[in-house]
């Protein structure tokens, strides 16, 4: 079976809640999340991430944070970034199959951080916009 790959900058906000919707659509698949940079290593996901996805029933809570690898890019069938920025280290990093969760259903548009939004507002923009696009990346592996 494929393998799915999220990846952010963090992996405190948005991959994390596209790890555990993928999960609930599809328990069976190999599927994980991580991030491009290194600062919240260890870290539970962001308050307003778990609050979210908790309110869609998807529980994120027990995730911590990890940095992607190149043993990553060899290992995952699919490796999905959530934003432009995201999709730019890892071409540089040699993950040649490397696609923007945006092109699974938002005229490939990033999915913004919300990692400095001021409320949760900003949350439930970018919860529907992952819901979406992960919705339709299985369906398109189906
Ligand atoms: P994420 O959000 O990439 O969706 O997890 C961020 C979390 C932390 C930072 C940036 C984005 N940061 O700069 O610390």
């Amino acid at each position: 079976m494929k393998s799915i790959l999220f990846v952010c900058l963090g992996n405190i906000c948005r991959s994390p809640i596209a790890e555990g919707i993928a999960k609930k659509i599809n328990p069976q698949m190999r599927i994980e999340s991580c991030g491009t940079g290194s600062w919240h290593v260890g870290e539970y996901p962001c308050s307003n991430s778990v609050k979210i996805s908790a309110l869609h029933n998807v529980d994120i809570s027990n995730h911590k944070a990890r940095q992607i690898t190149k043993e990553d890019i060899k290992y995952f069938d699919y490796i999905i970034a959530l934003d432009e920025s995201n999709l730019n280290d890892l071409k540089a990093m040699g993950a040649d199959n490397a696609v923007k969760l945006g092109s699974f259903g938002f005229k490939n548009e990033d999915v913004p951080d919300p990692y400095f939004f001021p409320g949760f507002e900003g949350f439930e923009l970018v919860y529907d916009m992952i819901n979406v696009c992960v919705k339709n990346l299985l369906d398109d592996l189906k």
